[in-house]
């Protein structure tokens, strides 16, 4: 019988990557919830027609995709989860700046939120349940940043993911919840029109005909991992045995500035980009990039898109679809 995926979050950025994934590599029921506050169902609705599948939003077990408009803080969500096998969580407050001004809010989603679907896959014995943290809980290191460091979060959103790793570690401790958390690295890539990250942003001024904006020299870095490379060790770790409670970084090791970033952006547009550089912002972190050994000793983790690659993939889907999003 083919297993069933609940992803929440599945209408933003990462989730459509990994929505589009598994609908092309792997036989899974895919249930997708999201509140849509950030997410786009209409491009989600098109990459499940585009995949031959039809987009559900009324409840029915033997239907191949389902699309349930409900938030994460909402109690009566059993009966999806009476039909999940695996849980890959993804919805979120995503933002430190909004964390920042609404501290309550940021907790209510990503710490009563993620509580209130560890209960659920308690109560219904979920297989796995993976947690889609970040580098925020780590703060400002020295780098590479790699799983054995303190974690001193500096933003209430780093905080909120913090407090989610720890309920994931204890669900595990406590009940034995196979819980899996990755701590993502800057992800790029295609469907992350409404990002406010610098791929996204980059791209958007640029097609739009509008100077980039660089905050401080540019020599800042930052690991860039293309989102199809998470989707596809998030399936690959749905069926991993005996890595309940782990955390795992994952980028790709690479250390990138934004002048490097930049070049390779002019290399793929083939043309001299406007820049203006703006003063450097308050709280920003220097250096950034991980150390994914652990990742790739234990769940076999190769990034296969290289940044110039997954750039040029990035700006076409960009070139082709935004004023379509
Ligand atoms: N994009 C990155 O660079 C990055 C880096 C590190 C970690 N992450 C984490 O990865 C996850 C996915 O990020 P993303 O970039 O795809 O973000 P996104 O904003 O594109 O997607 C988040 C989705 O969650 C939904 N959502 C938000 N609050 C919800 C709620 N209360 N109930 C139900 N749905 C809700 C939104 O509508 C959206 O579709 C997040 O947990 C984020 O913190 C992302």
């Amino acid at each position: 019988m083919k297993k069933t995926v609940l992803i929440t979050g599945g209408a933003g950025f990462i989730g459509l990557n990994l929505v589009d994934y598994i609908l092309k590599k792997k036989n899974y029921k895919i249930i997708v919830l999201d509140n849509l506050s950030s997410g786009n169902s209409g491009l989600l609705k098109k990459i499940v027609e585009d995949n031959g599948l039809i987009f559900n939003k009324k409840f029915s077990p033997d239907k191949n995709f389902l699309f349930v408009k409900a938030d994460i803080r909402d109690k009566n969500l059993d009966n999806i989860f009476e039909k999940t096998d695996f849980v890959v969580h993804l919805a979120a407050q995503t933002g430190v700046i909004p964390s920042i001004e609404n501290p309550f809010k940021d907790a209510e989603i990503n710490i009563i939120g993620t509580l209130n679907l560890l209960t659920l896959s308690v109560k219904h014995n979920i297989k796995k349940f993976i947690f889609s943290s970040s580098a925020a809980p780590l703060g400002e290191q020295i780098p590479p940043l790699n799983e054995g460091k303190v974690p001193s979060p500096l933003s209430p959103y780093g905080a909120s993911k913090l407090a989610g790793e720890g309920y994931c570690k204890a669900f595990y401790g406590s009940f034995g919840l196979e819980t899996v958390i990755f701590r993502f690295s800057n992800v790029y890539g295609i469907y992350s029109y409404h990002k406010g990250s610098v791929v996204a942003e980059f791209y958007k001024r640029i097609i739009k005909g509008k100077p980039i904006y660089v905050y401080g020299d540019g020599n800042q870095t930052r690991d860039f991992i293309f989102a199809k490379d998470l989707a596809k060790v998030i399936v690959e770790t749905l069926e991993k045995n005996n890595i309940g409670g782990e955390i795992f970084q994952l980028g790709t090791g690479v250390e990138t500035s934004v002048n490097q970033l930049i070049s390779y952006i002019k290399d793929i547009m083939n043309y001299s980009l406007e820049i203006e550089y703006k003063p450097e912002r308050k709280g920003e972190i220097r250096r950034n990039y991980a150390s994914i050994e652990k990742a790739k000793k234990i769940l076999g983790f190769e990034p296969e898109y290289d940044l110039k690659m997954g750039l040029k993939l990035t700006y076409n889907w960009f070139l082709e679809n935004m004023d379509k999003v």
